[in-house]
């Protein structure tokens, strides 16, 4: 009898591990719709709950009805005349009543709730990046600060800021979770969204439309920042790359022209202007590599350089045969653009 109820046991507790790593990741934490961090965010988690406690509701009611007519006394046929059975109007009514005025009564104020708080327009913000999406990465651009970077979106705590999204090649979607909705970036088309963060921090950010291959390794974080750090941060991204020093970082300097990598990135204040790939002028400043998926610490820069379909298959990026030295010379100089 023991040996028949361990293994029902333990599949059981294998299906609720697998639902709570299913489910839990969207809960809680700072990627997540529940918890919100601006006001649009905040309004959608408002809607959510909204809409979970009133589906649960119908269901509720509905298992309730089901209920009671699977278990409710049936009359026996054969116990004189039916008159209840015999109505013609009875299905009618059922039909009119679950079918059409319960979905009215229900769905409409949910509607009508939905369209006034979504359509609340935020103010228009100060600050104005282009973001463009590339397969499988994020370039922005701050038109009026003059500067371009990729991957880490930094934006003034407190202030709407507006993004003109665009794509350079297929359908994408920008999702911050827990500052707000999506919006698709369509190419040939420009779309508009605010974004706001209530506090300085960092959120976790997604493409969120099936882009290819590497879609879900399309991340990217937003740091909020308060604003004078915000205006630091501008001020250093606007500077020209410094001239490396060593004797490593200046050879990996030539191993980046020589190799190819300055063809598809710009390093400012050198011959590097390609544009296909991350502007890499700062890319020493940021938290991660290749758009959200490593750390960018030593040794990830340095796998990333090396080994990059590992790591991200069939990014635009090619693998590129480099030894071990070369692979260190180049990273070490991407570590001096700070
Ligand atoms: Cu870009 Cu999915």
């Amino acid at each position: 009898m023991l040996s028949g109820t361990a293994p029902c046991r333990s599949s059981r507790a294998r299906a609720g591990l697998l639902l709570a790593v299913t489910v839990l990741p969207a809960c809680g934490g700072d990627d997540s719709v529940l918890g919100p961090a601006s006001p649009s965010a905040s309004r959608v988690a408002q809607l959510s709950w909204l809409l979970f406690l009133a589906a649960t509701a119908v269901t509720v009611f509905v298992f309730a009805y089901l209920a009671f007519g699977l278990f409710r006394r049936r009359r026996d046929p054969d116990e004189g005349d039916d008159a209840d059975g015999d109505d013609p109007r009875r299905g009618e009514r059922w039909l009119l009543g679950g079918g059409v005025l319960l979905p009215i009564v229900v769905i409409t104020p949910l509607i009508g709730y939905s369209v006034v708080i979504l359509a609340d327009e935020p103010d228009p913000g100060a600050v104005e990046v282009e973001v463009i999406a590339h397969q499988y990465w994020w370039e922005y651009r701050y038109p009026s600060e003059g500067i371009t970077t990729a991957n880490e979106l930094h934006i003034p705590a407190g202030e709407p800021v507006d993004l003109r999204l665009r794509s350079d090649d297929v359908l994408h979607s920008l999702w911050v979770p827990s500052l707000g909705g999506k919006t698709d970036l369509v190419p040939g088309q420009v779309n508009t969204m605010t974004i706001e963060a209530d506090e300085p921090g960092t959120h976790q950010g997604r493409c969120a439309e099936y882009c290819g291959l590497q879609h879900a390794k399309m991340l990217f974080l937003v740091v909020a920042q308060p604003r004078d750090e915000f205006e630091d941060w501008v001020d250093e991204q606007r500077d020209e790359a410094r001239p490396p020093e060593g004797a490593t970082a200046a050879r990996g300097r030539e191993l980046f022209a020589s190799q190819g990598c300055a063809s598809c990135h710009t390093v400012r204040g050198t011959d590097a202007d390609g544009r296909l790939g991350p502007d890499l002028t700062h890319v020493a400043s940021r938290r991660t590599l290749a758009a959200g998926v490593l750390e960018n610490t030593p040794d990830d820069l340095r796998r990333w350089i090396g080994d990059t379909w590992d790591v991200k298959n069939r990014a635009k990026m090619p693998p590129i045969p480099l030894s071990d030295e070369e692979v260190d010379a180049i990273a070490t100089y991407l570590e001096t653009l700070e």
